[in-house]
């Protein structure tokens, strides 16, 4: 298997994409929009405006996801994790000269200090969340720095490079000490997929894994106002600093509903067992009414084309092992029984967490440390999202529709 069959299987995917959803119809959002405008109220914020942006596009009904213009099945098949993160922050595709500056940079910062890594030797593996340790480390390299506090958008540009890079290093580190292993140091002859990979596993990846590692975090990268990333430009809003800004999204990130999904997915599978349970653990979980891991939306009406990918690779990763073949050929039918009774009428499909799980699984990742990989890519568009934001900012203020009573009498406690 090589990186040339990845790249193939990406492309028939979005092949696949446009005979199916190229006729559904345009929504809005795209257009220019004439303030003020009136807005309903729903729950969790759905459907609400937030501010506009030029770095990416998620469209719902037709499945698309778009960073800065580029469509994700191009850049998944053709750019890298590093022309992607130049492109979410920079906002162009860089030159070749640009982009050795760029993986440069990103290289030069690619070892953390010293006592981050003191700091995540004390936090005991048993009670704490892979995800939680990220947040400590990162708010650790935050301490550390003197320049933290200087909230210009060159500053916080340089400050949001250190964190691309240095993501991987902690969720690597973060791994090994889980494993009672010791962190690696960081390999500068390797791509930021193929360094990552090594941080994690302690192996140079082969050409397939490297390749497959890079689509993920190319397609993890930025996906619209989703809650992490709206919790890190709140954040950002009140003039705090970009390490800060960043706990906040890393935290809510971890959440089950979010990021936390793919280790509930392969946690799910393995409870399934084999592909004859699936039908009956379907029914139970419609019964208990639970949502069933990997499935659904709130953008989503159509095929998430993150999973359109992530489906055919989980599919030829299954090929490496007997116990990975039963893991997918569980999942496959999951989603055959799932998409048959939600999918035309809820318009519910696998989202992005329904196959990368499997696929981390096959990479030999374990189970935990799959939501601080999505951190590793996603911090590119939290940064870019709050990096656009602060250079026109207003601080984030909505208001709740108070519901309550509006006049009591206060009594002394002797008579309540
Ligand atoms: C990510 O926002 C993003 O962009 C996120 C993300 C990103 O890249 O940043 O794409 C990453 O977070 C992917 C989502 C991972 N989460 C899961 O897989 C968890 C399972 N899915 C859900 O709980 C749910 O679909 C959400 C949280 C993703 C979206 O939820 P909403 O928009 O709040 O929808 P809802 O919970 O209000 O559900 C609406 C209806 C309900 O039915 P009714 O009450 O109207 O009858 O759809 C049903 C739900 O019961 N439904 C599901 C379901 N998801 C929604 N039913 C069964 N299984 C599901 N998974």
């Amino acid at each position: 298997m090589s990186a040339k069959e990845v790249n193939e299987l990406i492309r028939q995917a979005a092949e696949k994409a446009m005979r199916e959803t190229d006729s559904e119809p345009e929504p809005g959002l795209t257009e220019e929009i004439n303030w003020p405008i009136k807005v309903e109220l729903h729950r969790g914020l759905a459907g609400a405006i937030s501010n506009t942006t030029q770095i990416g596009y998620v469209n719902g009904a037709k499945g698309w996801l778009i960073y800065r213009g580029f469509n994700c099945f191009d850049l998944a098949e053709k750019s890298s994790y590093e022309e992607t993160c130049h492109l979410l922050l920079h906002g162009r595709l860089p030159s070749s000269s640009e982009l050795s500056i760029f993986n440069e940079q990103l290289k030069k910062y690619r070892r953390v200090p010293q006592p981050v890594l003191d700091v995540l030797r004390m936090i005991p593996t048993e009670s704490s969340h892979p995800m939680s340790a990220l947040a400590t480390a990162v708010s650790m390299l935050g301490n550390l720095d003197a320049n933290s506090e200087d909230i210009s958008v060159e500053n916080e540009t340089e400050i949001s490079l250190k964190l691309i890079s240095q993501m991987a290093t902690l969720a690597g580190a973060i791994g090994r000490i889980r494993q009672g292993k010791e962190p690696l140091t960081p390999n500068p002859e390797l791509s930021h997929a193929a360094n990552f990979f090594y941080m994690l596993s302690g192996t140079v990846p082969d050409e397939m894994n490297e390749r497959i590692m890079d689509v993920s975090l190319i397609l993890h990268a930025d996906h619209g106002m989703n809650a992490s990333t709206f919790t890190t430009m709140v954040v950002n809003s009140s003039l705090s600093d970009m390490y800060s800004s960043v706990v906040g999204g890393i935290s809510s990130l971890k959440g089950p509903l979010h990021g936390g999904a793919n280790q509930q997915v392969v946690l799910n599978l393995r409870e399934i067992g084999s592909v004859e349970n699936v039908d009956s653990w379907y029914q139970k979980k419609r019964a208990a009414k639970e949502k069933v891991m990997g499935f659904g939306h709130r953008v989503y009406k159509a095929y998430d084309p993150r999973a359109r990918i992530f489906g055919p690779i989980a599919k030829l990763m299954a090929e490496k092992s007997a116990e990975n073949k039963t893991i997918y050929e569980i999942a496959a039918k999951l989603e055959e029984v799932v998409v048959s009774e939600l999918g035309q009428e809820r318009k519910i499909f696998p989202n992005v967490d329904f196959y990368s799980g499997i696929i981390y699984k096959a990479m030999g990742i374990d189970t935990d440390m799959f939501t601080p990989i999505f951190a590793v890519s996603r911090i590119a568009g939290w940064t870019a999202r709050a990096l656009e934001y602060l250079a026109d900012n207003r601080l984030f203020r909505p208001r709740a529709v108070y519901t309550g009573p509006i006049k009591i009498d206060y009594k002394p406690i002797e008579d309540r």
